[in-house]
């Protein structure tokens, strides 16, 4: 959320700033701004909406040359999305310019405080007063002094970057659990909220730690802590380049990523097996011993993320046998979670920044929790603050709407589960390598799925008028029905829910009126066949009612044809495997009913990729 650019160097810092935005975009799209430095003065440019107005305004009305420069893309929390809101912020002397993505919590007391002193503030935002705080305390000191002693007042989670036109070649960033990384280049260098801001220019990096400064100059980078001491910060390269983070041809981002996940699926499986055939976890550091003393498995997540713990929670229950609970991040500290030294916190999250998940995380870790992180993104702070982390190789996923993230997250946590199988003896191993067997069929399946795609499409325009669409599904197909819901609300922006197909009758199938759209996941037929008899029998209840029911099922299913109106084939697949398959065609259907609405597939409406706030 909000989108952060710094650089100091020998090009033209607008040109690598807006370029650097461009790329972070997803985070953010209320609005744009920009600072550069000229003849010892801030020269600003800032306007509500896509990057693209401050495109407009940046021709108008061009900003002189300058080797300093910040930018910012916003996702709007205080203060609604106008250009008097926009960032950067500046204070009332002119001589610090600032950006902040997260949210100060004290942001009223000392907005009253500043205003007590007779400081006028000019937006509604929590950002400014940081402007204000810190053109204060520059008269004695630095901009990198004042950072320290600005941050020491604030709470809540920031990420906050400044420059101050007395020290021209300078740009100071500041974090507190919000997202902040450094590129280092060669006479050069870049502060971002991600690397897909720099990644075109280098590829070596900095991780920042919890409560750090960094003062960032063309040749220098020196981090410190909140107290001015230095601190040694964290070295990583970045292990794809600028093109994985374009569009290469498709007209969306989130067409590539969702043609992306046979390759992502193998990616994340590769080399996960030993010479012994046991499964590797290289990124893993928890103990065997540990995770035999482990009596429950606790996931945290948000969103499709949480989707994807769902569908693990059915496979690693029935693997290790252990009890695995799955918990919304966002409620999971605000009641009083029962985890300690023998649960196992698998936090699972594509950026590795999500507020709600960190948080979560750190209140797993005071209990006492082992934590692991299931995470895509290398250098954020989930996995860094976890005991282990298994990294999902699905590369930069820009498109707000999770795709090829949820497999790779799926695959991940089997991995998890079939490790946590091996190390308590659960499984034997002949088991284990039958099931890694099936996995590394996947990809070709979900090519498979891809190729045989496209009458989903016309679907998707046969039903882009009515009012509302169900998901239904049992077992792995009930997550699945719940992320089918989820790319529809989010990109299609039309009234969607998913059910377990059982609890229908207790409440929900009065929805359910003449035409009413019902997609239903149908389980193997071949696997717990009562559970295909039971989606039969639901399917005929809901039919009974007047609902048209898209089949999403297994290829020689014919048991499924008189009940459906359409049928949607997907490949024959061991039952725990079949959501890798069954969500694609789900996905290329909200798709497709939002390019068909004429909405923003990439960036939907009030949405960011990256949620940083709580
Ligand atoms: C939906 C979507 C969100 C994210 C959620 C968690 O398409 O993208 O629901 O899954 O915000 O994000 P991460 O995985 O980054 O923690």
């Amino acid at each position: 959320m909000c989108g952060i650019v710094g650089y100091v160097g020998e090009k033209q810092a607008l040109e690598v700033v807006v370029a650097g935005l461009r790329r972070l975009e997803y985070r953010g799209y209320d609005s744009a701004g920009v600072a550069v430095i000229s003849d010892g003065r801030l020269e600003i440019r800032k306007k509500a909406g896509k990057l693209a107005n401050l495109e407009t305004l940046l021709g108008q009305d061009p900003l002189p040359q300058s080797t300093t420069g910040i930018g910012h893309t916003r996702w709007a929390t205080h203060g609604g999305p106008t250009d008097h809101n926009a960032h950067p912020h500046v204070s009332a002397d002119g001589r610090v310019a600032v950006i902040h993505n997260g949210i100060i919590e004290n942001f009223a007391e000392l907005r009253e405080e500043l205003q007590s002193r007779g400081v006028e503030l000019a937006s509604e935002t929590d950002t400014e007063v940081v402007a204000h705080l810190l053109a204060e305390a520059m008269p004695d000191s630095d901009l990198a002094q004042a950072m320290q002693a600005v941050c020491h007042r604030l709470e809540g989670a920031f990420t906050l970057v400044a420059m101050d036109p007395h020290d021209p070649t300078t740009v100071v960033g500041a974090r507190r659990s919000s997202p902040l990384v450094v590129g280092l280049g060669e006479g050069e260098n870049f502060l971002a909220s991600d690397v897909a801001a720099f990644v075109e220019h280098t590829r070596d990096a900095l991780e920042l730690g919890q409560d750090q400064i960094v003062v960032l100059r063309a040749d220098s980078v020196q981090v410190l802590d909140f107290d001015g001491a230095p601190v040694e910060a964290k070295p990583f390269s970045v292990d794809w380049d600028a093109s994985a983070a374009e569009k290469g041809g498709y007209e969306l981002f989130m067409l590539k990523e969702i043609a992306e996940q046979p390759k992502a699926v193998a990616d994340s499986l590769r080399g996960r097996l030993d010479a012994q055939q046991r499964i590797r976890l290289d990124e893993t550091q928890i103990d065997d011993g540990v995770l035999r003393q482990i009596s429950k498995v606790v996931v945290i997540a948000c969103g499709t993320a949480a989707h994807a713990g769902m569908v693990a929670k059915y496979a690693i229950e029935h693997w290790t046998k252990l009890p695995v609970d799955v918990e919304l991040a966002s409620e999971f500290r605000y009641r009083d979670p029962i985890v300690g030294p023998d649960s196992l916190v698998i936090a699972i999250s594509q950026s590795g920044e999500t507020m709600d998940t960190l948080m979560a995380l750190r209140h797993a870790k005071d209990q006492g929790a082992r934590t692991l992180a299931i995470c895509n993104t290398v250098g954020s702070t989930i996995p860094r603050e976890s005991d282990a982390v298994l990294y999902t190789y699905a590369g930069p996923e820009i498109a707000v709407a999770s795709t090829k993230a949820f497999l790779t997250q799926i695959i991940a946590a089997y991995l998890v589960g079939l490790y946590l199988a091996q190390a308590r003896g659960a499984m034997f191993e002949d088991e284990i390598r039958a099931i890694m067997q099936d996995l590394s069929d996947m990809p070709q399946k979900v090519d498979l799925v891809l190729d045989t795609v496209e009458p989903v499409r016309a679907l998707a325009q046969e039903y882009a008028e009515a009012g509302s669409v169900l998901f239904l599904g049992r077992h792995v197909g009930y997550p699945v029905a719940l992320e089918g819901a989820l790319k529809l609300k989010e990109l299609a922006y039309m009234h969607a829910e998913g059910f377990p197909a059982g609890e229908l009758k207790h409440g929900p199938i009065a929805l359910i009126e003449d035409g009413v759209p019902v997609i239903v996941i149908v389980p193997s037929p071949r696997g717990r066949s009562v559970l295909h008899g039971k989606i039969v029998s639901n399917i005929q209840e809901i039919r009974a009612r007047g609902a048209r029911v898209i089949a999403v099922a297994e290829e020689g299913d014919e048991a499924i044809t008189p009940f459906a109106d359409h049928i949607i084939r997907v490949p024959e697949t061991p039952t725990l495997l079949q959501p890798l398959v069954s969500t694609v065609p789900l996905q290329v259907f909200a798709c497709e009913l939002a390019t068909v609405k004429g909405h923003d597939v990439d960036q939907p409406r009030n949405l960011a990729k990256s949620v940083t706030v709580e």
